[in-house]
């Protein structure tokens, strides 16, 4: 039988008729390209998440009871901050033996962003342009400098974005650092299907309407791959995964990674106070008795509105999406297929019609699944979240303007690195506006305050927008 016509009879046993009529109407490599995709479908998982969202009429399950999540806050007294230094040292030796791997996700499709390419070609820094894939390779490369390590760096790529991102690095001479070093791995995809038939939708003649299978999807495609066996085999116990928007991120920050370690965690959280009730971020809490994240909009107004007694907010901690998740975890998520939950939404889909004719609805027409990362923080058998400062780790680029935007993120930029600089009693000067002039330090220079501090030289001064190279040459 050829693969066309196991491809027709495998439609029609899953009860995708119209689609296995439509592929047996097509010739030449249409017919070789909807086939092949076709082949790819995981067919049974399909007609399940059929049966339960479209026939079914199954619905995201109810929240369960929520309290609030056990933290670990930013140190306030010497006791605290004695158990951060050990934390931090847990994590060094983690860094120095080659225990992690860290995970940039990057296979978001960024529409908020509207930016045409893969969301980390975006050129966010205010002086040199610098991308934010040049911004995370020099983190890459000041960790693997500052301790001595291999540091295994992944990227979650998309079937969509995985060419253009390898184009990218390949353009850019991997930043510097060695190719055989950063491993791309593409994320699978999911087919929409029509919202009242459950029928698998098609963009092209030969082609099926399919998007990213969700940030969760990492956790199989790190599987197909054979990363994490090959994670497994280098002696890698822990992933360190962040997303690709956030250049304030602190890539392998020790800390996290020690009280991970010394918990005994298979998968934790970095969590920054929210700020403001209705900020779009998911919040960490206590999810029927497990730490799990819920999504801002899952969130009860009055949960997310709900005080302390001092004022401030009882449901705080936003996540950052900045986790560790032990190897072993992965591996036991994905045996046998993954165990993640999936979820629905409903989009407008253009799509072919039955006549083959392209519809581009104005309504919500189709139904996409996804998975999310951070559902596995329930499975995991024990989890940590830190809280983070959020002027130090986080300044998303989410949406074109307004809250997090390229030029909110500048603004958090440069109000934190002005703080470095001050903390060595260096001034910055003001502009127009009246906030810091533009700054830029490559992360190869100084990855922190206390690195900037010890490595300017002295008698550094700063007169306007400054931004400093790897080996702190001013470039101008
Ligand atoms: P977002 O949820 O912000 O989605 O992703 P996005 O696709 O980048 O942007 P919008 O919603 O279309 O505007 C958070 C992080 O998860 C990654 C993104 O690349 C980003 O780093 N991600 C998201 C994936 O790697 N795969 C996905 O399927 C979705």
């Amino acid at each position: 039988m050829t693969s066309v016509q196991v491809a027709i009879d495998a439609l029609n046993a899953a009860g995708q008729n119209a689609l296995a009529s439509a592929l047996a109407g097509l010739d030449g490599a249409d017919q070789q390209s909807l086939a092949a995709q076709v082949d790819d479908l995981d067919l049974d998982l399909i007609g399940d998440l059929v049966n339960r969202f479209v026939h079914g009429g199954e619905t995201e399950k109810p929240l369960g009871s929520v309290g609030e999540a056990a933290t670990i806050p930013i140190p306030a007294d010497d006791a605290a901050l004695a158990a951060e230094a050990q934390a931090r040292s847990v994590g060094e030796d983690m860094l120095r033996s080659g225990k992690v791997a860290a995970l940039l996700l990057a296979g978001g499709q960024g529409s908020r962003l509207g930016f045409d390419g893969p969301k980390g070609d975006y050129p966010y820094a205010p002086i040199t342009k610098r991308t934010l894939f040049a911004q995370h390779a020099a983190k890459i490369a000041a960790l693997r400098t500052r301790y001595g390590c291999e540091l295994p760096w992944y990227i979650l790529t998309s079937p969509q974005n995985d060419a253009a991102t390898k184009a990218s690095f390949a353009a850019a001479d991997h930043f510097g650092l060695a190719p055989a070093s950063i491993t791309f791995v593409v994320q699978g995809t999911l087919p929409a299907v029509d919202a009242q038939t459950g029928a698998l939708l098609r963009a092209e003649a030969g082609s099926l309407a399919l998007s990213p299978d969700g940030h969760g999807g990492l956790f199989s495609a790190l599987r197909r791959s054979g990363a994490l066996d090959e994670m497994k085999a280098a002696g890698i116990s822990t992933i360190f995964s962040f997303q690709v928007d956030n250049p304030k991120v602190r890539v392998c920050r020790p800390e996290f990674l020690g009280y991970h370690r010394e918990a005994n965690a298979e998968m934790s959280n970095t969590a920054v106070r929210k700020s403001s009730p209705g900020e779009k971020m998911g919040v960490v809490v206590e999810l029927d008795g497990t730490t799990s994240m819920v999504e801002y909009s899952d969130l009860p107004d009055d949960l997310a509105n709900q005080r302390n007694d001092d004022g401030s907010l009882t449901y705080w901690a936003g996540s950052i999406a900045v986790h560790c998740i032990e190897v072993d975890f992965a591996l036991r998520l994905t045996e046998g297929g993954l165990k993640l939950p999936y979820h629905r939404a409903n989009k407008k889909v253009a799509h072919l019609d039955a006549n083959g004719q392209l519809v581009s609805p104005s309504e919500p027409n189709a139904i996409k699944f996804e998975t999310f990362l951070f559902d596995g923080l329930p499975l995991a058998s024990a989890s940590i979240t830190i809280e983070a400062a959020r002027d130090d780790e986080f300044c998303p680029i989410k949406n074109a303007d307004g809250d997090s935007s390229p030029e909110s993120a500048r603004q958090l930029l440069n109000e934190m690195y002005s703080r470095w600089y001050e903390a060595t009693g260096i001034s910055v000067p003001l502009a127009q506006d009246g906030k810091p002039v533009d700054l830029e330090i490559d992360p190869r220079f100084a990855l922190d305050a206390d690195e900037l501090a010890a490595r300017l030289p002295a008698g550094f001064s700063i007169t306007g927008p400054t931004a400093l190279g790897p080996d702190g040459a001013i470039i101008s």
